[in-house]
């Protein structure tokens, strides 16, 4: 078969324990695709009956695979193919560790997956761990082959329990099979045709399935993301250079630059060695732009368009090849290096050690050499990053630590919002009025200043109650006092709001504004809101700073999961509820709090009294000037 070279192959990963056939499997495969050298097939098959054994397949590897081991020694071995629909390469490496190293940290990326599962074994441990692989891989396209069938006597039963079992897990691992397949490699059943042998079978064959995956997107076809190399200055011109790592830029367009958020045209696309300027330049290009207005702009910024922008962050999450000789440790701080941008990063949390040689999984503070990991970073600034599923080239980093490159990764964003700022004013012509009765005045009449209190923490923590009976209180004490409460605020407010990342910083963002309205009306305003993001309760504190007081309501998950008050942890265990805060989404403590009230080994009375003793120091006129008035 012959399919045109220009279009780029479709890059496959094949998992499965070789127990399970996965040798086999890509032997026939390349067998009945017309795929092997001349003579090959005729080898392995001559071999097998000399031997007097069935026709194994799996030779054709060994096979492959000696004749490039006299050749140079390479990380990953590329087996070609092709359909009468197209090429396909399958990316596979000598070993587990070289392997999952080349695709964590974003060196070699698939376009799609075959899972391969023992029709008798079933979902053995091995088989877990091999579709764990898929998600570490983070593979959106996957074919599930339920290989050797003829050892279950081509039964439907057998091939309908599987698929329910498979479905469940990948589905615990955020995946969905494209389609599962029953098949028999060695028999050469379900891989191009439909399997004769099991009538009962109506879906597509294997390659059919693998046909009618989307093919990989080109670099061109993605959006923009020029990321500023340097900033020359020639004669009166500034230039901006850098290498287009995918989409194009075109003379007239306007660009944005993260993470600044400045919105500029572009004059010109210089070129270096004709004199007529281009009028547009693609993925894989040098260019050196001018833009219509002096900005400052410097290395390590983003030009991409408005519409597809990169994610804005200062905080993500990662999955990371480690190869420093000392563990990664939370805590620690590393060079990250993500297109020319070098920013010093904060490891918050390893959320998963996955160990390479077992796939186990376990929690822990370091991960070891030669390790893999999930993990949360920090950088002090914001980034301008995309995700590598979105992304390749701009949503992989390595980490430096000292001049030693230590780690790669790839980015993913799962329970993190883009923090870009959706809160620009849209307005113009719009002028500030200024009050007259000054916050002074209102602090006097009410014998208090206003401010919010700010109350922090998990869902269980106790934050509802505190700040019920602390508004009580108060409130007896002739406070003007008001709760804000976030089961409340979600039923009116934000009530279009789910909890999704954005939903969440849009939930906490109306709150901030609402809390410094209520503030600066001289209302002491007490706010109940997980609020789980620093960079949203930073924000709230920008909006009034004086005003501001952060009270972190402290208690653990196991202890806030004891308590349960409306039953939702139960209900998220039981995956009823998905991105459930200290469950399936993550909750960031405060670092610097004005007050931390422990509510673990505390009566929520104990918290509130020494709420009430806070606020007394903090906000009443009475205490501070004597009388008061
Ligand atoms: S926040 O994350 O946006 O600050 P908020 O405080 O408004 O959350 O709402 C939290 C309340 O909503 C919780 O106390 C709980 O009763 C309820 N809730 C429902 N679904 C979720 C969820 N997925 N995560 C957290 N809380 C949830």
């Amino acid at each position: 078969m012959h399919v045109s070279s220009e279009i780029p192959p479709l890059k496959l990963v094949v998992v499965g324990h070789v127990d399970h056939g996965k040798s086999t499997l890509i032997g026939r495969l390349l067998h009945e695709t017309n795929s092997l050298p001349d003579g090959k097939a005729e080898a392995v098959i001559a071999m097998s009956e000399r031997r007097g054994m069935p026709v194994e397949w799996a030779f054709v590897l060994d096979a492959l695979q000696a004749e490039r081991d006299q050749g140079i020694t390479i990380d990953t071995t590329q087996i070609f193919f092709n359909t009468e629909k197209r090429n396909y390469v399958i990316i596979d490496a000598p070993g587990h560790k070289e392997f999952l190293k080349n695709m964590v940290s974003g060196a070699a990326l698939s376009d799609a997956a075959v899972l391969v599962i023992d029709a008798k074994d079933g979902m053995q441990e091995q088989s877990r761990r091999h579709g764990y692989i898929l998600h570490l891989l983070g593979v959106r396209q996957v074919a599930v082959v339920i290989n050797k069938m003829d050892l279950a006597d081509y039964r439907e039963e057998r091939f309908q329990e599987l698929t329910t079992e498979i479905r469940n897990y990948l589905s615990e691992l955020g995946l969905e099979a494209s389609a599962i397949i029953p098949v028999s490699a060695r028999e050469g059943q379900g891989l191009i045709s439909a399997p004769d042998r099991m009538p009962w079978y109506q879906g597509p064959s294997l390659v059919q399935v693998l046909d009618a995956f989307t093919p990989p997107v080109l670099p061109t076809e993605r959006p923009l993301r020029l990321p500023v190399q340097d900033v020359y200055k020639f004669d009166e011109r500034r230039i901006i250079a850098g290498r287009i790592e995918s989409g194009r830029i075109r003379t007239g367009d306007t660009i944005l630059i993260s993470p600044s958020n400045k919105k500029v045209t572009v004059k010109s696309i210089e070129s270096w060695n004709t004199n007529a300027p281009a009028l547009s330049a693609s993925a894989g290009q040098s260019v050196g732009i001018t833009l219509s207005e002096q900005l400052f702009i410097e290395r390590g910024q983003m030009i991409s368009h408005e519409a597809n922008a990169p994610v804005e962050t200062n905080v993500f999450r990662a999955r990371i090849f480690w190869l420093g000789r000392k563990p990664l440790e939370v805590g620690k701080r590393y060079k990250l290096k993500l297109a020319n941008n070098e920013q010093t990063v904060e490891v918050q949390s390893i959320e998963t050690v996955i160990d390479v040689e077992n796939l186990t999984t376990h929690s822990g503070d370091t991960l070891e050499r030669n390790a893999i990991g999930e993990v949360t970073l920090r950088a002090r600034a914001m980034l301008a990053l995309d995700e590598f599923s979105d992304n390749p080239k701009t949503g992989r980093f390595v980490l430096v630590d000292e001049y030693d490159t230590v780690g790669g990764g790839t980015i993913f964003m799962e329970g993190y919002p883009d923090q870009r700022s959706r809160t620009d004013v849209r307005s113009t012509n719009i002028t500030a009025v200024e009050h007259r009765v000054t916050p002074e005045l209102r602090a006097h009449a009410n014998g208090h200043e206003g401010g919010v209190l700010w109350l922090t923490g998990l869902s269980g923590a106790g934050k509802s109650t505190i700040a019920i009976e602390l508004e009580q209180q108060l409130f007896a004490k002739g406070y003007q006092v008001y709760v804000l409460d976030g089961d409340n605020v979600r039923f009116g407010l934000s009530s279009d709001l789910g909890f999704a990342p954005e939903d969440r910083v849009e939930n906490i963002r109306r709150v901030g504004e609402v809390a410094k309205l209520f503030a600066s009306a001289g209302v002491l305003v007490i706010t109940a809101f997980i609020s789980p993001y620093r960079a949203d309760r930073d924000r709230a504190r920008s909006i009034a700073p004086d005003l501001f007081h952060e009270v972190y309501v402290a208690a653990d998950v196991a202890t806030c999961e004891g308590r349960d008050p409306k039953g939702l942890y139960k209900k998220a265990r039981a995956g009823e509820i998905k991105e459930f805060t200290g469950v399936s989404a993550p909750y960031e403590e405060p670092v610097t709090p004005e007050v931390t009230v422990d509510t673990a080994d505390r009566t929520a009375n104990e918290s509130v009294a020494e709420l009430m003793a806070y606020v007394e120091e903090n906000f009443s006129l009475v205490k501070r000037n004597g009388d008061g008035r």
